[in-house]
């Protein structure tokens, strides 16, 4: 029988390398379609978690679905690579791009995953690679090594790069929702990869002419949001200057219906993702000879914002004749976004560090993250949202979850020292509001 076939009427097995924010949801979404599914990660405690059918992800399709595909026998998870590549006929690849410390690509995991799988090429598979890298990446890195098998592609495997888009925790957007781009190594490579993704997702598959082209809409994606991020902290910053409501603008802008997406300025960029995929592509582009000029401009501006922020709290402090050394912050939000509790490179990070070297003194709060450690420091999440702020000068929203938006402005001031301030980064609270309790009303892009 065909790999076709097989992905046709689902007696194809797959196998999933990394079980992290993007493996997870992908065995789920494979087992849903009817697929044999079987895992495998590194990190035993994952492993465990998948195999008793518990959810560490914050993704409402895998929470609603895991366990009772678990329960069926139709995943199961390894650290084992061995136990789970042989028998497979799909293998996905979905383990960690970070940046190193020099801020360059880390491939490491990448090029460890080809050379393990280069082991197990036995009969034909279909290899996709999702994890996120700069053009060039499955051609000129993983083709080699997966061929130091003595296997070809194209011919003896299939292969494949087919990015991650998933946008977890965001319950509009599962990821079958989400359209798939697909780009093979040569056209069966393509049949079978949007064979495959046509079979797990709701959504359509885009196939493209190569895995180069999928790698650069990827960075293309990423870098889009990057810059236009850095737009709108820039433009924030000139007109909290100019006096001028900027979100108001960009709301108002919202309203063209062609040639504007709005985006919104906030304390930083952070996640996984947005913050690290365009310096892939900076690399590349040096390797090249070529200096990505606006991804550095943008790094700049979105780096300065945290500081920015705390100036202009420091200087709100001042005028009401409060020392900052002797001031008590409460900070809201230390994931980078709402409703999770990922921390990786999240702005409140940033703010915890200057907050510090200012000599603030400090209280947080994430209904999501119990405790964080920077700088040298820890900090416990306060047992309320109100108990936070007890005898504090100011609070600061740096996280827009919902639950922020909750509380009676009254509420917050009756906790606080007098005259306090309100530092809405997210811009969840309204001026009036604010202003009506008492607060003195700082907020990104808002005079
Ligand atoms: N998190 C997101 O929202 C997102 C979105 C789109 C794309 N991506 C990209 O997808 C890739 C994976 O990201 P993630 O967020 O799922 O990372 P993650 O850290 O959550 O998960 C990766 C997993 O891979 C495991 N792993 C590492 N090396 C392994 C190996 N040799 N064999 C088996 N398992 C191994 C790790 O233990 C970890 O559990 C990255 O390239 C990332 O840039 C992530």
């Amino acid at each position: 029988m065909t790999l076709e076939q097989k992905i046709a009427d689902r007696t194809a097995s797959v196998c999933i390398i990394g079980l992290g924010y993007v493996g997870l949801p992908l065995a789920v979404a494979s087992a849903e379609a009817g697929f044999s599914v079987v895992g495998v990660d590194l990190d035993k405690g994952k492993v465990d978690m998948v195999n008793k059918g518990v959810c560490y992800v914050e993704d409402p399709y895998v929470k609603e679905h895991l366990s009772t595909l678990v329960s069926a026998g139709k995943i199961r998870a390894t650290a084992k690579h061995s136990e789970a590549l042989p028998s497979a006929d799909v293998v996905i690849v979905c383990v960690p791009t970070p940046l190193d410390a020099r801020e360059n690509p880390d491939l490491s995991y990448l090029r460890t995953t080809a050379r393990i799988i280069a082991q197990h090429l036995t009969d034909y598979k279909l290899i996709i690679v999702e994890s996120t890298s700069f053009p060039g990446t499955t051609e000129e890195l993983i083709r080699p090594i997966l061929e130091r098998s003595g296997k070809k592609a194209g011919e003896d495997f299939a292969l494949v790069y087919s990015p991650e888009r998933i946008d977890y925790g965001n319950s509009q957007f599962g990821m079958t929702k989400i359209p798939k781009v697909v780009g093979g190594l040569n056209t069966e490579s393509t049949k079978l990869g949007a064979a495959f993704y046509s079979a797990i997702l709701l959504a359509r598959v885009v196939s493209v002419s190569g895995p180069s082209v999928a790698e650069a809409t990827k960075m293309l994606e990423n870098v889009f949001r990057y810059v236009n991020i850095a737009l709108v902290n820039e433009l924030a910053e000139l007109h909290e200057e100019l006096g001028v409501d900027f979100i108001e603008a960009i709301d108002a802008a919202a309203t063209k219906p062609f040639g504007f997406m709005a985006h919104y300025p906030g304390p930083g960029v952070g996640g996984h993702c947005i913050p690290k995929d365009p310096f892939y592509l900076v690399y590349k582009a040096k390797k090249a000879g070529f200096n990505l000029r606006l991804v550095q401009a943008s790094k700049a501006v979105n780096k300065e914002m945290p500081a920015h922020l705390v100036e202009r709290l420091s200087k709100s402090l001042r005028e009401k004749k409060k020392t900052p050394r002797k001031s008590k912050v409460v900070l809201w939000g230390l994931a980078y976004k709402d409703e999770v509790k990922d921390t990786r490179r999240s702005p409140s990070l940033d703010l915890l560090k200057l907050f510090k070297k200012t000599g603030f003194k400090v209280q947080v709060y994430d209904p999501y993250v119990p405790k964080i450690s920077v700088g040298g420091s820890s900090y416990e999440s306060a047992s309320s949202m109100l108990d936070s702020l007890d005898g504090a000068d100011a609070l600061v929203i740096a996280t827009n979850h919902k639950i922020f938006a909750k509380p009676e402005m009254s509420e917050l001031k009756a906790r606080m020292n007098t005259d306090p301030i309100l530092f809405d980064t997210r811009n969840l609270r309204a001026r009036k509001e604010a202003e009506d309790a008492g607060f003195t009303y700082l907020a990104t892009g808002r005079p």
